[in-house]
């Protein structure tokens, strides 16, 4: 062999051993994301009077997909984690019109696509505890929405880098529909007219979303709610309809802009409940 000959296969080699374990992470990783579920699909009927499709707006706004998906629902980079994943809220405006009604239900409730994969991120989780009469009335509304250009660079989908890829494998970063009890149904629907109910049901369908499946917040993200119970009662209505802290910081990032652009459609009876429901589950731990 000549050193030439040498030089060439020790290269080839070489590339072998970095490419070899990047195609494996490649092919395995793209095994998980694009597992498929069986969740059948439900009947729906959907409303088409205008007053329940407004409701329905206000129940979107309630649900914040804008926060994600933006104002106009155009899909937008909610997060960049370097050499892990840029988390793409995909235009949505034109995926909705290829969407059935019933898939849309599924994709809400269930977190999963019309392919059959799961979504990541989208907080599918809360939405599962929203009432079939209102999942019916955001559906109806989200029918209404005129199919509108995305901005140019933005990725259709989610990009996954190497190293969130990794965790794919290692499943730090679980299916929402891995996530979700398919068989539970209208677990926090309310049962009686009491305040504390009503407040139970809004803040599992909604809060839930960012302060974690128990509400007692996201570590490094966002607060365990029982930090609600420092605030008197009008200071909570305000943060929700303004947006503005009430304990000393007035501006809250997410918070701040959550509460101002899509919680604030809440009304005023249901702010109070969520409040009574939140005093209630503090009165109630040890
Ligand atoms: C916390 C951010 C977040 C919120 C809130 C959110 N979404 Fe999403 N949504 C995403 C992400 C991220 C994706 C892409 C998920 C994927 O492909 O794994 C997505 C995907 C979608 C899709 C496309 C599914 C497909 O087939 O590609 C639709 C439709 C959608 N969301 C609708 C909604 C609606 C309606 C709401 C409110 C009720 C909502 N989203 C709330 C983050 C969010
Ligand atoms: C899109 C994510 C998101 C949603 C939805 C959300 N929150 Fe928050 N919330 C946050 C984050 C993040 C913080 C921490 C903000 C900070 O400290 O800057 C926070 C902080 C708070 C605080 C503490 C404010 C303070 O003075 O420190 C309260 C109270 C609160 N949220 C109540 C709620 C309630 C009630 C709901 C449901 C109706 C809700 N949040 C829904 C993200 C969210």
């Amino acid at each position: 062999m000549t050193k030439k000959m040498i030089i060439k296969r020790a290269a080839v080699i070489l590339l072998c051993l970095v490419l070899v374990p990047f195609f494996v992470l490649y092919v395995w990783s793209s095994g998980i994301i694009h597992k498929k579920y069986k969740i059948p699909l439900t009947e729906i009927a959907v409303p088409t009077d205008s007053v329940e499709v407004a409701e329905g707006k206000r129940l979107a706004s309630i649900a914040h997909c804008g926060g994600c998906h933006g104002s106009d629902f155009t899909g937008r980079v909610v997060v960049r984690i370097k050499n892990e994943f840029k988390f793409v809220a995909p235009n949505i405006t034109k995926i909705i019109p290829e969407y059935t009604a019933s898939e849309l239900e599924r994709l809400l409730k269930h977190g999963i696509k019309k392919n059959g994969e799961s979504v990541y991120f989208m907080p599918c989780f809360s939405f599962h505890e929203l009432k079939d009469e209102s999942v019916a009335r955001i559906i109806a509304y989200l029918k209404t929405i005129a199919p509108a250009p995305s901005y140019p660079d933005l990725p259709s989908s989610i990009v996954f880098y190497p190293l969130g890829r990794l965790h794919i494998i290692q499943g730090k970063l679980p299916h929402m529909a891995d996530i979700i009890d398919h068989d539970s149904k209208d677990k926090y629907v309310p049962r009686d007219s009491s305040q504390v109910a009503l407040g139970q049901y809004i803040a599992m369908s909604t809060c839930t979303s960012c302060h974690g499946l128990d509400l007692k917040g996201e570590q490094g993200f966002s607060p365990d709610l029982v930090i609600a119970t420092a605030y008197t009662p009008d200071q909570f209505m305000h943060l929700i309809k303004t947006g503005e802290g009430g304990l000393g910081r007035k501006k809250l990032r997410l918070m701040s802009e959550t509460a101002k652009n899509f919680l604030s459609a809440l009304r005023e009876e249901e702010i109070n409940a969520v409040y009574a429901y939140l005093r209630s589950m503090h009165t109630k731990q040890p």
